[in-house]
């Protein structure tokens, strides 16, 4: 079978941060199993001015690589009980490159997890005819598995939660990318 592209998109922008630990931990998890080819962007790499800033129909520097997704996964930490702004500026900057595709969340903050940040992204992603699915990875304050070497250890059950959300996401890949190819069902 054709390898399903995962884009995993790593929403903190801000510098120090601990998301590239939590991103690259889960990118190794994706990685290792070769249905999934990953393509991670930053959100920090890429130009993206505030949505409607810019005058003139401006092309997304990345709308190319969301539209060969066949699935996500939204790298996200929990800001004032909600995700980052940059999350939602590429969410605005995009439309059919979100449409019909999973997405899935590996969301990281203090005691929740992040998971607020998740549940609001829950309210969002349907209004882009994309579909979330119910199992996500929640991180509770992943700083503390950092060693002083700037190693980040996932905790224990995390790597099983990781696995078992890509297992879910690459069933909704599969029978996504099988629909949207299937002109019966074209919009
Ligand atoms: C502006 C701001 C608001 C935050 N609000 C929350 C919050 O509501 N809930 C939470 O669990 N953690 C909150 N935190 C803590 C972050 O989860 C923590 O700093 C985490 O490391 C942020 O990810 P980053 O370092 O990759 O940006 C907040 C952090 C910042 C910078």
């Amino acid at each position: 079978m054709t390898p399903l592209s995962l884009t995993v998109l790593l929403g903190s922008v801000r510098r120090p941060r601990v998301g590239p630990l939590v991103r690259d931990w889960f990118v190794g998890i994706a990685g290792a199993d070769p249905r999934w080819r990953i393509d991670a962007i930053d959100l920090a790499d890429v130009d993206l001015p505030l949505h409607g800033t810019v005058p003139g129909g401006a092309r997304s520097p990345i709308a190319d690589r969301l539209d060969r997704a066949d699935a996500f996964a939204v790298v996200t930490p929990e800001y004032n009980h909600s995700f980052p702004a940059a999350i939602k500026n590429v969410i605005d900057w995009h439309g059919a490159e979100w449409a019909f595709k999973p997405v899935t969340f590996v969301s990281y903050g203090a005691s929740s997890g992040g998971i607020r940040a998740v549940e609001q992204l829950r309210l969002v992603f349907p209004e882009l005819y994309s579909l979330t699915t119910r199992n996500t990875v929640a991180l509770r304050a992943p700083w503390r598995h950092v060693d002083d070497a700037g190693r980040f250890t996932a905790p224990p059950g995390a790597d099983d939660a990781a696995r078992a959300t890509l297992h879910e996401l690459g069933w909704w890949a599969r029978a996504l990318r099988t629909a949207r190819a299937d002109d019966r069902f074209a919009a």
